[in-house]
């Protein structure tokens, strides 16, 4: 395996693996070095199907199974995202990841690695459309004002799928209905530290995020806002920013932990975009002995 670092904030490129083939531990191994070094890895002219791609992501973690959006190929754990209509019906997910987050913070057992491979990907005038940016929260932590870091040090906030939810009805051309009772009642908010220890780094990352946290829990709504506004801001300066401009046959992978995405929707429904993912839990990465077996080889 070759990696190749992209040089910016984020990022590296992976090369010489083919993941359609069982992943060895020493392989794994490195990759689970990369991508805490890296925080995004791409894994350029990869052919995987919806199976390989779910055997991939489970050497991660445990997959959330979303409740529509699946791919035709009948793996509930592989979700299809796409702008692309057929027979007056979509074929996927047309706004998921439309603003930055950081995947399931919302659930008591957060995201940890989402795994996506592009089939169709947006072009207009010879430019690449449809990218993937993000933001290191790792390296805005390191660089966060003292005060702040020991201010916020045992700092929680609230975290919520209904508030992401509504942002997202709220956003033109929106085809999302309200999240009913039920739904609610099974994604109840969750509570998450404010600065998160990474379970492989060890190094502490920003861990609220715009898309899904409603407030830092015993602040004022004022105080709440005003601090998770200066947070945002923060995180989302230009020097921890990374733009994945993608290519068919990419696999792309990132740490949820010590990142936020944001999916950019600059194309129009003319202009196929059409993408394949798994969402990883973060339920075995916090387990020191899986760590500790992971990089043992
Ligand atoms: C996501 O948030 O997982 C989707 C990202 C993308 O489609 O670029």
């Amino acid at each position: 395996m070759n990696i190749q670092p992209t040089g910016q904030a984020l990022g590296a490129a992976v090369t010489g693996i083919d993941l359609r083939r069982p992943l060895s531990d020493a392989d794994f191994a490195t990759i689970l070095r990369a991508l805490t070094e890296h925080g995004v890895l791409c894994f350029p002219k990869q052919s995987i199907d919806a199976p390989e791609l779910r055997d991939f992501s489970a050497r991660f973690g445990s997959m959330q199974i979303l409740r529509s959006g699946q791919d035709a190929t009948g793996v509930p754990e592989v979700s299809v995202l796409s702008n692309i209509r057929e027979n007056g019906q979509p074929v996927g997910i047309p706004d998921a990841g439309q603003n930055w987050h950081t995947d399931m913070t919302y659930n008591q057992t957060p995201g940890y690695v989402n795994v996506l491979v592009a089939f169709e990907v947006p072009t207009r005038d010879g430019q690449t459309l449809g990218a993937t940016e993000f933001t290191n929260t790792a390296r805005a932590y390191d660089e966060l004002p003292d005060e702040v870091k020991t201010r916020l040090a045992n700092a929680t906030a609230t975290h919520d799928l209904n508030f992401y939810w509504e942002f997202m009805r709220q956003a033109k051309g929106s085809t999302r209905a309200p999240l009913s009772a039920a739904e609610r009642a099974a994604h109840p908010p969750s509570r998450h530290p404010v600065f998160l220890t990474h379970p492989v780094s060890g190094r502490k990352v920003i861990y609220v995020n715009p898309g899904l946290t409603e407030r830092i829990d015993g602040m004022s709504d004022t105080e709440s806002q005003a601090t998770l506004a200066m947070l945002f801001e923060h995180v989302l300066q230009p020097q921890y920013r990374y733009t994945h401009r993608w290519s068919v046959g990419d696999v792309l992978i990132w740490d949820h932990l010590s990142t936020w995405h944001n999916a950019v929707a600059d194309y129009g429904p003319q202009e196929r975009r059409l993408i394949k993912r798994c969402q990883v839990r973060a339920d075995r990465i916090f387990d020191p002995a899986f760590v500790k077996a992971a990089l043992a080889h």
